[in-house]
C-alpha cells in the first residue's frame, strides 16, 4: 500500500522533506473544518487543513459589487447567541451585533404560474396556537439539537412523513411560516419528521424570539479570512488542494494521505483524519473506505440548494420578501424544483433568489430555470432586458437524508459508531444539521475523542 501511495505521490517517502507530519489532517475548510482546526490548535495539536477552493468558509459567502465595493452575504446570515460563537468571533477580532428576524411584508406567490395566494394562509387555524403546538412537540425530543444521537427504538412520530405529522397534530396553521425555516430541505412534507425537526429545532425557535448574532461589518466571510490568515501563518492550511489517495493506518501505522496541491503532490502523515466535507461516495472515493463505511454512506440521498444575485430581476423595487407557496400542494408547500424565496439583497438593484430541489440538479438547468421563471412571474419589467446573474452559487448537495426504514434500523447509531473507525472522524452538516453554531457545538463534543 505504501508503495502505491508513493507511486501516486510521485515522491520517495524516504525523502522526509516531501512528507508533512501533523497530529490531525482536517478535510474541508467550511464552518466545520475551520472551527475544528482552530480548536485543535488550542489543544496543542498540529493540524493541516485540505481545502479544494481558494478560500475558507464553504457555505459562508459574501459577494462584493465590483463597481461600488458594497457587500452582500449570500450564504450564512446568522449565528445563535451562544458563548462558543462569541468566543470564536472575538478571538479573530470580528465584532458581532444582535439582529431580530423581522416579518417584513411577505407576499405569497405560486412560482409555477405566478398566481398570488389571496387570503393565505389557506391552512385553517390560529398560527400562534399552531406554532406553540409545534414547539411542544419539539420539546419531547430535546436531544435533537445535539446531533443524531437518537433513542432506540426511534420514536415513531420522528419517522412519519412530516406532512402526516402536521395532520396528526393539527399544525396546518403553522405551515404559513414553517416552510421558511426549512430552506434547502426540498419538499419538506414528504421526508421523515426527524429531518424537519433537525432544521427547525428548539434553538432556532428560541433565536427567532430572542434574536441572532450577525456581523457588525455586514461581512460574514471576515471570520474565515482571519482564520485563514492564522492557519496559513501556522503552516496549517493547503488551499486549492484535494486528497488523491489515502492509507488509513493499516497494520497500526499512521495515516498517510497524498494531496494534490498547486505545487504538486505531497504526502501527509497524521494520527487522525477529520472528514469535514459532504460525505458523498464521490468525496469519499479517495479515502480507502471499507464495505461497512460504503454500506452506510451509499444510503444517503441529498437535496439541492442554490442561490444567486440577479440584475434586472423584474421584481418591483418596493416588493418585500416574496415566498413560493403552491396553490394546489399539500399545506401549500412550494412545488419544487423551483425558486422558493426572493428578496432585495443588501446591494441596491440586486435581487437574491433561493432555489430548492429534492435532488441535485445540473447548474445550467438551475440557472436557466431561475431566469425563465423570473421572466414568467415578472414579465413586464423583464421584457426588454433579461435578468442576469451577478453571482450564482450552488450549495449542493445540501441536506443528507436516509429513508425512515433506515433510521428505524439504527442508521444513525451505526453512523455514530464510525467516529474514530480506522482513524477517521466526521463533522459537518450531514452529521449534525445545516447550522454553523450547532456544528461548532458538536465539534466541541467530538474533539476530546479525536485527541484521546
Ligand atoms: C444560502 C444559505 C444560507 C445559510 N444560512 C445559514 C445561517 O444563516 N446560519 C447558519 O448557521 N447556517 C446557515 N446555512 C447553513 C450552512 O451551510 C452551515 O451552517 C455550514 O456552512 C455547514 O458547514 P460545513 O462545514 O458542514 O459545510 P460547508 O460550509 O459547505 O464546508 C465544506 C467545505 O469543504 C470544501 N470541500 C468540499 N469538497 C471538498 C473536497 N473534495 N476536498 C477538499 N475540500 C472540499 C468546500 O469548499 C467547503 O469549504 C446556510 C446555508 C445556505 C446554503
Ligand atoms: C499547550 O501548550 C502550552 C505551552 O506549552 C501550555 O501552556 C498549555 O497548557 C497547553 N494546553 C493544553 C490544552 O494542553
Ligand atoms: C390566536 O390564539 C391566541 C392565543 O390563544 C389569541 O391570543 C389570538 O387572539 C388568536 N388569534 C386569532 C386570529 O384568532
Ligand atoms: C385536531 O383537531 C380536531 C378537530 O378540531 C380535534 O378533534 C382533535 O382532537 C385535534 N387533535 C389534536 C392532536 O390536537
Ligand atoms: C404589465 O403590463 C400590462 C400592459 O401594459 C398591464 O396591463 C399590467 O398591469 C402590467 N402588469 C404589472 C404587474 O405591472
Amino acid at each position: 500500500m505504501l508503495g502505491c501511495i508513493a507511486a501516486v505521490a510521485g515522491a520517495n517517502p524516504a525523502h522526509n522533506d516531501h512528507v508533512i507530519t501533523r497530529d490531525i489532517c482536517v478535510i474541508g475548510g467550511g464552518a466545520a473544518g475551520t472551527y475544528a482546526a482552530v480548536r485543535l490548535g488550542d489543544m496543542n495539536q498540529s493540524v493541516i487543513v485540505i481545502e479544494h477552493k481558494d478560500r475558507l468558509g464553504g457555505n459562508t459567502q459574501t459577494f462584493t459589487d465590483p463597481i461600488t465595493g458594497a457587500k452582500a452575504d449570500i450564504g450564512v446570515q446568522v449565528w445563535h447567541v451562544l458563548d462558543i460563537v462569541k468566543n470564536f468571533f472575538s478571538r479573530f477580532n470580528v465584532p458581532l451585533t444582535t439582529t431580530q428576524t423581522t416579518a417584513s411584508s411577505v407576499e405569497f406567490i405560486d412560482f409555477t404560474n405566478g398566481a398570488k395566494l389571496k387570503g393565505y394562509p389557506g391552512n385553517q387555524g390560529n398560527l400562534t396556537v399552531a406554532l406553540q403546538a409545534y414547539a411542544a412537540q419539539l420539546a419531547k425530543y430535546p436531544f435533537l439539537d445535539a446531533g443524531f444521537d437518537l433513542p432506540d427504538p426511534v420514536p415513531t412520530d420522528l419517522l412519519m412523513p412530516f406532512g402526516d405529522f402536521v395532520a396528526k397534530y393539527n399544525l396546518s396553521a403553522a405551515m404559513t411560516v414553517l416552510p421558511d425555516f426549512a430552506a434547502g430541505l426540498g419538499t419538506l412534507t414528504k421526508y421523515p419528521t426527524l429531518y424537519f425537526m433537525k432544521v427547525a429545532g428548539l434553538t432556532i425557535l428560541q433565536s427567532i424570539q430572542t434574536g441572532f448574532y450577525t456581523t457588525a461589518h455586514h461581512d460574514n466571510s471576515e471570520i474565515y479570512q482571519n482564520a485563514q490568515a492564522a492557519l496559513l501563518a501556522a503552516d496549517s492550511l493547503l488551499l486549492n488542494s484535494h486528497i488523491v489517495a489515502t492509507e488509513r493506518g493499516n497494520n497500526g501505522g499512521p495515516v498517510k494521505l497524498v494531496v494534490s496541491t498547486p505545487s504538486g503532490h505531497r504526502v501527509i502523515q497524521a494520527k487522525k483524519i477529520i472528514f469535514a466535507i459532504p460525505p458523498t461516495l464521490e468525496n469519499l472515493h479517495n479515502f480507502d473506505i471499507d464495505s461497512e463505511e460504503r454500506h452506510l454512506f451509499e444510503q444517503f440521498s441529498t437535496t439541492g440548494y442554490y442561490t444567486g444575485l440577479l440584475r434586472n430581476s423584474g421584481v418591483p423595487a418596493n416588493a418585500g420578501t416574496i415566498t413560493d407557496r403552491g396553490l394546489h400542494t399539500t399545506f401549500h408547500v412550494p412545488k419544487l424544483p423551483n425558486i422558493f424565496s426572493t428578496y432585495a439583497s443588501a446591494i441596491l438593484g440586486l435581487q437574491q433568489v433561493f432555489y430548492g430541489s429534492d435532488t441535485v440538479l445540473p447548474i445550467d438547468q438551475v440557472k436557466h430555470s431561475i431566469i425563465t421563471t423570473m421572466q414568467q412571474i415578472f414579465p413586464n419589467a423583464t421584457a426588454t432586458v433579461p435578468p442576469v446573474f451577478a453571482v450564482f452559487s450552488s450549495h449542493s448537495p445540501f441536506v443528507f437524508m436516509v429513508p425512515s426504514s433506515a433510521i428505524k434500523a439504527g442508521f444513525y447509531r451505526k453512523l455514530s459508531n464510525l467516529q474514530g473507525h480506522r482513524h477517521m472522524f466526521y463533522a459537518g452538516a450531514a452529521f449534525q444539521t445545516q447550522d454553523s453554531s450547532l456544528i461548532w457545538q458538536f465539534i466541541e463534543g467530538l474533539l476530546p475523542h479525536v485527541v484521546a
